[in-house]
């Protein structure tokens, strides 16, 4: 998505789109609207709707990641910080190597005259070589005493951790000391008094960098937990690459298990990732490079994505997101930087380590575990290579000056090494033919419900033939969407519903951004909100769901009669149920006017199907009694799909459509006789 210059963009649509919608009620009709749909389930009209077609797109913004899916509980576990100049390092690492580090977010325990916290250089690790100096004045005995429990320093987490009784802890850090240490380190609540766990770290000589580990068990719940480094012993301590992590990540590969479920759950066929603008930077030398990001965590540098304006320590990078691609299911759609940045540009004529820099990438995923770069993927525990099918050179690069010449010299290199490997271009192919080869094309969207919902028929008129479309953003914004409303799920809906239809000419579609920590919103809407501990769908969310069981299904032809006809979309496809291996008809209409529709449903050319009568259909509706109805932490399930059984069906039926709503409607499927008949002669001749 595009950051900033786009606001006014936004804005001058939104304006445009309620003036339409006024319009549109003051002229409105307020007896019930009627509408036919006439469903031809022919096999002749059938066509089969891309596997790949609905999927999820993860950007490292609104700490999506860090502070997010990626569950490390440490926030700045190597230091960095942002001044107000410009950025600093802080964690024990930010701002880079040579600026003075700060260690925002760790605060120090204890007053000045019985601690001092500074950092300095001496790491062990040559790519990450701050580390912290706790000096502790005070001691146990004479003059100076410490204060009960000691002094030190303790780290918020990001807004809190979420720490849980019965669940267990991986506490990793370096520390190193003159003399012997005895540094207790300890979850404890906000305010420092509530104990959680504990533990304490009792060494005679560590006089070289020591890496301790210990698993702290919780025997108390507080979501808003830090965890404390204290001693009461006076003298010199460093501490340097302090992580916390959950044991029970998803299959222990890091990532926080209810917001991958959120993911899973919506059965997506790609994941697009890191980005987004993330990838380019505002700056070429805040850009994400992949190599930064892989191999131990503790030699990761991170770096400050200047987009978004946060520190990442990289813990989820290159290796990691082809695997949380790998846990879901779904394929790995990467997104590289072309040597463009929001503000810099690599001049073609000296991209040449810029394209090697991705075919390592390339080699790092898909390479021989013997290869230079597939061995570091072999060792970092996956010799299988990755399934990687898709790249997109840049993000919303296609109007920058670089952009083709860089992409020729990324795509051939490319093509030359990986054939098979479809290339995706920044520039819009729905309306006129590329002047580049390409396999596929970006295609984003951010507009008012009203401006969404019609570009449901956007792709009417895209080529069917050539590259096809990747519409890898969409999303209602501005007022029509708040922080995530009915209305914008609406407005998405139909889009999707013209993206399924035209899903000859679209091979992917993902809306953004994914998710959002509600303590950081850089962007409105999302699609699931989260804090350290809780987290809810949006409206968004939700109508993803109607979409899931679409890919790889069979589109039938459908035509709705209605008036006013623009008010309504709908499509109907063939789906099979892997949980019960049965065939579902599934109508999906949207109602976006503000009267009830009663809608004729007409099923013709089932053929050798019928339908199972004694089944019913089941209805799932997506709705609310104000259009601007939004979830919340406190009303998480206020708007979600509610689904009724329908008793009575009949390939001649009408169902009533909720003013302001989403339904799908599902029928099961039952095979005629005669089918039965084809089958065992098909057997008898086979044998
Ligand atoms: C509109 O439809 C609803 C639901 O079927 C019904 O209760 C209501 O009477 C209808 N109103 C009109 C004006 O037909
Ligand atoms: C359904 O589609 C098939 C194949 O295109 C066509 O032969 C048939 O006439 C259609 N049926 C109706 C009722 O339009
Ligand atoms: C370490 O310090 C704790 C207090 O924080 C104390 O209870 C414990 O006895 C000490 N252990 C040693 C070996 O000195």
């Amino acid at each position: 998505m595009e950051s900033r210059h786009s606001i006014h963009h936004v804005l001058l649509l939104v304006l445009f789109g309620l003036s339409a919608l006024c319009q549109c009620s003051a002229t409105g009709v307020e007896a019930n609207q009627t509408a036919v749909l006439l469903v031809n389930a022919s096999e002749a009209s059938a066509r089969r709707i891309p596997d790949t077609l609905f999927g999820i797109f993860f950007e490292e913004i609104n700490h999506a990641g860090a502070g997010g899916l990626w569950a490390e509980l440490v926030n700045n576990r190597v230091l960095f910080y942002l001044s107000a100049s410009f950025l600093e390092t802080s964690g024990f690492e930010g701002g880079g190597p040579n600026v003075p580090s700060n260690i925002d977010p760790w605060s120090i325990i204890g007053d000045e005259s019985k601690v001092i916290v500074s950092t300095d250089r001496s790491s062990c690790f040559d790519r990450n070589k701050i580390a912290v100096q706790v000096q502790v004045l005070c001691d146990h005995t004479g003059a100076n005493i410490c204060p009960d429990g000691g002094v030190g320093i303790y780290n918020p987490g990001f807004w809190g951790m979420n720490i849980e009784q019965g669940k267990s802890y991986k506490l990793v850090l370096y520390v190193r000391s003159e003399e012997s240490v005895n540094v207790s380190v300890a979850l404890t609540g906000s305010n420092g008094l509530q104990k959680l766990a504990a533990a304490n770290i009792v060494a005679a000589d560590v006089s070289s960098w020591t890496k301790v580990e210990i698993l702290l068990e919780a025997t108390g719940t507080d979501p808003n937990s830090r965890l404390e480094l204290r001693s009461s012993k006076k003298g010199v301590i460093w501490f340097d690459q302090v992580s916390l992590m959950p044991t029970d990540t998803y299959k222990g590969h890091g990532f926080r298990k209810d917001l991958f479920g959120m993911l899973k759950d919506l059965k997506p066929a790609f994941i697009r990732f890191p980005g987004g603008c993330f990838v380019e930077g505002d700056w070429l030398r805040n850009a994400f490079r992949w190599k930064e990001t892989i191999g131990q965590w503790e030699e990761r540098p991170g770096h400050f994505g200047d987009v978004w304006n946060y520190w990442t320590d990289d813990g989820l990078g290159h290796f990691e997101f082809l695997q949380l691609a790998e846990d879901l299911d779904s394929l790995p759609v990467w997104v590289f930087n072309n040597g463009v940045s929001h503000h810099d540009q690599v001049d073609t004529s000296s991209i040449l380590p810029f394209v090697q820099e991705i075919l390592d990438g390339l080699e790092f995923a898909r390479g021989d575990p013997t290869s230079t770069w597939g061995s570091i993927r072999a060792k970092m525990g996956h010799p299988e290579p990755f399934d990687l099918r898709y790249v997109a050179i840049g993000n919303e690069d296609c109007g920058k000056t670089q952009y083709r010449g860089n992409y020729l010299k990324f795509y051939t290199a490319i093509k030359d090494k990986y054939p098979d490997i479809k290339i995706i271009s920044n520039c819009d192919g729905s309306t006129r033919p590329l002047d580049h080869p390409a396999d596929l094309y970006d295609f984003h969207i951010y507009s008012s419900a009203s401006s969404v919902f019609s570009n449901a028929r956007h792709f009417d008129s895209a080529p069917r033939r050539g590259p096809k479309a990747f519409v890898s953003e969409y999303a209602v914004t501005g007022n029509d969407a708040g922080k995530g409303s009915l209305l914008a799920a609406l407005g998405e809906a139909g889009f999707l519903i013209g993206v399924e239809k035209n899903s000859e000419a679209i091979e992917m579609a993902s809306y953004a951004p994914l998710f959002v920590n509600d303590n950081d919103r850089r962007w409105n809407p999302d699609a699931i909100v989260f804090t350290s501990s809780q987290m809810y769908g949006t409206p968004s969310y939700w109508m993803q769901h109607f979409f899931k069981e679409s890919n790889g299904a069979t589109l039938l032809s459908s035509s709705l009669q209605a008036n006013p006809s623009n008010s309504l979309i709908a499509s109907a496809i063939t789906w099979r149920n892997s949980l019960d291996n049965n065939d579902y008809l599934r109508i999906k209409v949207v109602n976006f006017g503000t009267t009830a529709v009663i809608t004729k449903i007409s099923l013709t050319g089932l053929g050798q199907n019928s339908l199972e009568t004694l089944f019913g259909a089941v209805m799932t509706e997506l709705t609310s009694n104000n259009v601007m109805d939004e979830n919340s932490f406190r009303e998480p399930n206020k708007v979600i799909p509610v689904k009724t059984q329908v008793e009575k069906v009949s390939d001649n039926m009408d169902v009533v459509l909720a003013p302001r709503s989403l339904n799908s409607i599902d029928f099961l499927l039952r095979k005629s006789i005669n089918n039965n008949v084809d089958t065992a002669s098909v057997l008898k001749s086979s044998c």
